[in-house]
C-alpha cells in the first residue's frame, strides 16, 4: 500500500456534533444535520473533516465514554446515516477522520459489564483492578489523580475492589499490556477503515502504558502513565498490522510531549503515528500547565518557532488555536469579553489565522473558529454542564470552599463549556442550529456572529478564512518551505518567513490593539513582491510599511 501523506496537504475541519447542526428537531446536532452542511464546507474550502466521537455512548463526557464501538448513538442517527455523510464528504473531495478513543470504554460497554462481575471472569483483565490500601482496604491502590479532580481509583462493591479511570469514573482505563486488548483496538480501527474513514484522530493516546507495578509517581501519578514503557511498542504494532496497510492519517492527542518525544511518535522511520496535537503552546500561557494566565507573546511565538524548526524534515506539526476542549481564540489571546468591540474581534479572529495557518503543517480548523465565535458569559454555577468543570467544583466545594468564587472565575475562561455552544449559523431563534430548545445555551451574540451575516459582509472573518484556505491550497512554499522566525523579542509582533526555491513568503502579525512601528531595514533583493493577504484595505509596497494598525496582519510573497 502506497502511503500518500495526503494530510499534508490537507486543510482540517473539526466538528463536535452534538453542537454542530441539528438535523431532525430534538436539540441536538446530528449526522442529518452534518450532511445538510457539506456544502457549506465544500464552499469554505477544506479538505478533511475530523469528528469528534458519535458512537454509542452514555455521554458522560458527551461520547469520549463509548459503550459500542462499531455502531452510532442514537442520538446522532444511524449507521446508514453516517455512511450517506461519508460519501457526501467523499463526493465533493473531503476526507473523515475519526476519534479513536480506546485509553478508555465506557463503565456501559459490554467489557466492562463483565469485567466487574468477578475477578476470574476472561474480561477481568480488559481494566485494571486493584486491591484497596489501609486496613481495611477502603483506600485507592495509588495516589493517582483523575484529569477531572479527585482520584483516578473507584471502589466497586461486587468484588470489592477498585477499578482505576484516569477521566471520569465512567471511563475506566482499558489495559493495553492484555494482547487481547489491543487485538480488539485493531478490529475496530480496521472495522472503521473498511467503512471508508481516511483517518483518526488518537484521543489521549499518550496515557495507554502504564508503569508496571503503577507506582505513585509524581503529580498525581503523571510521570507514570504518560509516555509509558510500553507506548512505542503498541503503537508499532497497531501500525503495522492494520494502519500501514490503508492510505490514512493518524494524529495523535499527546499532552505534555516534547519535541523530542513528537518525533519518536511520528518519525517517518517508525511507523506509530504520522502527527502529534503538541500543548507547549497552551502551557506556556498557563499555571501549573492548565490554569490560564494572560497570553504571553514571547513565550508563545517561541514556542511555535521551537516546533517549527524541532519537525522540519523529520516530522510533522498540527496547526490549531482551538478545538472542543480549549476556549475560543479570540478570547483566549485577545479579549475574554462576548461583546468585545465586533471590529477587534474580526481583525484580532484574522491575525491569529495567519498568525498560525501560514507554518508548516496540517491546519485546523474548529467549527465556529471561521466567523470569529467568542466564549459565553457564565451567568450562574448551573451554566456549567461540562463534566470537567462539574468535578472541579465538586471537589472544591468538599475540600476548599473558600476556593469556589477563584474556581469560578478560572472556568470563566478555562471551561470547556465555552467551545461547546451550538454553531451559529444565522440570527433566527436558536441562531439557525435547531427549532428546538438547544441542549447547550446558545451564545448571545448569535444575532451579529452567525454564518449567514458572515456571508454578507465582504470583509467577514469567513470571507477571509475562505482566501486564506485557497492560497494555502497545493502551494509548495507553504507546505515545504523552511520556517525562521524575525524579531523574536518583540512583544507585540510575530514575524516569519517560509523561504522555498528561491521564494519567500514573509507573514507579519501585530498582536497589539494598537498601532505598532515595523521598519524593516534589511531590505528584500527580490525581483517580484506582492501583498497576498491582508485584514486592513492596503495595497502599500513592503519597504513602506512603517506602522501596523491595531491587529494588523500581512503576508507578502517574494519572488
Ligand atoms: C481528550 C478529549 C476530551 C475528553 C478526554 C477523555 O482530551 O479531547 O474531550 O474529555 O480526552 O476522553
Amino acid at each position: 500500500m502506497v502511503r500518500t501523506n495526503w494530510y499534508k496537504d490537507a486543510v482540517v475541519y473539526q466538528i463536535y456534533p452534538r453542537s454542530f447542526k441539528d438535523g431532525n428537531g430534538d436539540g441536538m446536532g446530528d449526522i442529518k444535520g452534518i450532511i445538510s452542511k457539506l456544502d457549506y464546507l465544500k464552499d469554505l474550502g477544506i479538505t478533511a473533516v475530523w469528528l469528534s466521537p458519535c458512537y454509542m455512548s452514555p455521554n458522560d463526557d458527551n461520547g469520549y465514554d463509548i459503550s459500542d464501538y462499531r455502531d452510532i448513538d442514537p442520538q446522532f442517527g444511524t449507521l446508514d446515516d453516517w455512511k450517506e455523510m461519508i460519501s457526501g464528504m467523499h463526493e465533493r473531495g473531503i476526507k473523515l477522520i475519526m476519534d479513536l478513543v480506546v485509553n478508555h470504554s465506557s463503565d456501559e460497554h459490554e467489557w466492562f459489564k463483565e469485567s466487574r462481575k468477578s475477578k476470574d471472569n476472561p474480561y477481568r483483565d480488559y481494566y485494571f483492578w486493584r486491591k484497596g490500601k489501609g486496613k481495611n482496604g477502603k483506600k485507592p491502590p495509588n495516589t493517582w489523580v483523575s484529569r477531572f479532580g479527585g482520584s483516578a481509583w473507584e471502589y466497586d462493591e461486587t468484588t470489592r475492589e477498585y477499578y482505576l479511570h484516569l477521566f471520569s469514573k465512567k471511563q475506566p482505563d482499558l489495559n493495553w499490556d492484555n494482547p487481547k486488548v489491543r487485538a480488539e483496538v485493531q478490529d475496530i480501527v480496521k472495522y472503521w477503515l473498511d467503512l471508508g474513514v481516511d483517518g483518526f484522530r488518537c484521543d489521549v493516546i499518550t496515557y495507554i502504558s502504564k508503569t508496571e507495578g503503577l507506582p505513585n509517581g509524581f503529580l498525581g501519578g503523571d510521570n507514570m502513565f504518560t509516555h509509558g514503557p510500553n507506548i512505542h511498542k503498541y503503537l508499532n504494532e497497531l501500525n503495522e498490522k492494520v494502519l500501514s496497510k490503508y492510505d490514512c492519517m493518524t494524529v495523535g492527542e499527546a499532552s505534555g510531549v516534547t519535541v523530542e518525544q513528537a518525533l519518536l511518535y511520528t518519525g517517518e522511520d517508525r511507523h506509530e503515528l504520522d502527527t502529534v496535537f503538541q500543548f507547549e503552546q497552551v502551557e506556556a500561557n498557563a499555571y501549573f500547565r492548565i490554569i490560564p494566565k494572560k497570553v504571553n507573546l514571547k513565550k508563545t511565538k517561541h514556542v511555535f518557532s521551537k516546533w517549527q524548526a524541532g519537525l522540519y524534515g523529520h516530522g510533522w506539526n498540527s496547526l490549531y488555536l482551538e478545538n472542543h476542549d480549549q476556549p475560543r481564540c479570540v478570547s483566549r489571546y485577545i479579549v475574554d469579553n462576548p461583546n468585545m468591540d465586533d471590529f477587534c474581534r474580526k481583525q484580532s479572529a484574522k491575525m491569529l489565522a495567519t498568525a498560525i495557518y501560514f507554518q508548516q503543517g496540517t491546519p485546523y480548523i474548529y467549527q465556529g473558529q471561521e466567523i470569529g465565535m467568542t466564549n459565553i458569559e457564565f451567568e450562574n454555577e448551573s451554566d456549567h454542564v461540562d463534566i470537567m468543570a462539574r468535578n472541579i467544583l465538586g471537589q472544591i466545594k468538599k475540600y476548599a470552599p473558600f476556593l469556589k468564587r477563584f474556581a469560578l472565575k478560572v472556568l470563566d475562561i478555562f471551561s470547556r463549556d465555552n467551545a461547546r455552544t451550538p454553531m451559529q449559523w444565522n440570527a433566527d431563534e436558536n441562531a439557525g442550529f435547531s427549532d428546538a430548545e438547544p441542549w447547550y445555551r446558545v451564545n448571545k451574540n448569535y444575532k451579529k456572529i452567525n454564518v449567514e451575516e458572515s456571508y454578507a459582509d465582504k470583509n467577514s472573518v469567513l470571507n477571509f478564512f475562505k482566501k486564506l484556505i485557497s492560497i494555502r491550497k497545493g502551494n509548495e512554499i507553504i507546505i515545504k518551505g523552511e520556517y525562521r522566525e524575525l524579531y523574536d523579542s518583540h512583544k507585540d509582533l510575530y514575524v516569519y518567513d517560509r523561504d522555498y526555491n528561491g521564494a519567500k513568503l514573509r507573514v507579519i502579525c501585530n498582536f497589539k490593539n494598537k498601532d505598532v512601528k515595523y521598519a524593516d531595514s534589511a531590505g528584500m533583493a527580490y525581483a517580484g513582491q506582492s501583498l497576498i493577504l491582508s485584514n486592513y484595505d492596503t495595497d502599500e509596497k513592503y519597504e513602506e510599511v512603517k506602522v501596523l494598525k491595531p491587529y494588523e496582519c500581512r503576508v507578502y510573497m517574494f519572488t
